[in-house]
This record gives structure tokens, C-alpha cells and sequence, in this order.
């Protein structure tokens, strides 16, 4: 083998190798992303703030603009006002992280403007 064959090759393991570690940490975060959909369901989560985090009559929407993690943990832990805690005992820093990733995929709606069958407001 020459060098050039050698160096190509090599080139190409490096390649494999870093789709190998994208595509496990795609299948992880889709794992993680689906474990916290079960968790924000199974936890009741969905009660207060819909379904798919979109509010309800009870607690405020979490989608879009989900705070950041850290954010959303420590209000999670120790609501100020209305929302009951979950403790570490009811949910551990991982499962709140998976509800936080499945909050955070969720696509925005669109816009009341990109709808072709809503009636224009009047005046525009
Ligand atoms: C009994 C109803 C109820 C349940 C169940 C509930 N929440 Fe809440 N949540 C609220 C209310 C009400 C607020 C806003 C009032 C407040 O400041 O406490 C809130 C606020 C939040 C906020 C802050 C939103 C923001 O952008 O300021 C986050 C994050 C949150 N909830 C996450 C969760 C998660 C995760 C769960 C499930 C583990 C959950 N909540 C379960 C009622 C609820």
C-alpha cells in the first residue's frame, strides 16, 4: 500500500468512526427524548400543562421557550408559588433532564399567518 492509499484509508476509518458516535448520540438523545415523554404522561405533569407542555387551565405553557435546564430543574425541585414540588424521591435529576429533552424537541406551532385556511384578521 502507498502512502497516499494509507492515508486515504485511514481518512475514511476517522470518518466511519465519527458517524458511528454521531449516530449513537442521536439514538440516545431519541431515547432519552421518548423517556421523557412517558415521564411528563406517567408523572402527571401533563394535568397541569397539557399534553404536549401547551398550558392548560391549571399550569402555564412549557412549550416553546422551555427554560433552560438548569433553570428548569430548580423550579421543578422548589416551585415559588402554585406548582407542587417533585423531590428527588419522586423524580431523579436524569428523569427531569429526559422530561426537559422531550419538552425542548417539541416543535413551535406555526404561525396564526401561515395558515392558509384561518381567516385573515380584519384589516390586513
Ligand atoms: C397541579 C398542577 C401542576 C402539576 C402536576 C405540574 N405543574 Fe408545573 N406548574 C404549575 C403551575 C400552576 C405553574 C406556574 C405557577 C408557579 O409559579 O408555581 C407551573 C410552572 C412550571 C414551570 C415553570 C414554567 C416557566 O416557564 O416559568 C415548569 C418548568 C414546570 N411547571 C414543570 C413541571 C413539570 C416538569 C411537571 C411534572 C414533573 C409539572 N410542572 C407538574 C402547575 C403544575
Amino acid at each position: 500500500m502507498n502512502i497516499l492509499n494509507k492515508i486515504s484509508c485511514s481518512l475514511l476509518l476517522t470518518l466511519i468512526g465519527a458517524a458511528g458516535v454521531a449516530g449513537e448520540a442521536y439514538a440516545q438523545s431519541a431515547v432519552e427524548i421518548s423517556r421523557g415523554h412517558e415521564l411528563f404522561i406517567n408523572r402527571g405533569c401533563y394535568l397541569c400543562h397539557g399534553t404536549v407542555g401547551q398550558g392548560g387551565i391549571a399550569g402555564p405553557h412549557l412549550v416553546p421557550d422551555t427554560l433552560p435546564a438548569e433553570a428548569f430543574l430548580a423550579f421543578v425541585r422548589r416551585p415559588p408559588s402554585e406548582m407542587p414540588p417533585f423531590s428527588e424521591k419522586i423524580m431523579s435529576d436524569a428523569e427531569l433532564h429526559a422530561v426537559h429533552a422531550y419538552l425542548s424537541s417539541l416543535p413551535k406551532s406555526p404561525t396564526a399567518d401561515s395558515i392558509k385556511l384561518l381567516p385573515k384578521p380584519v384589516g390586513k
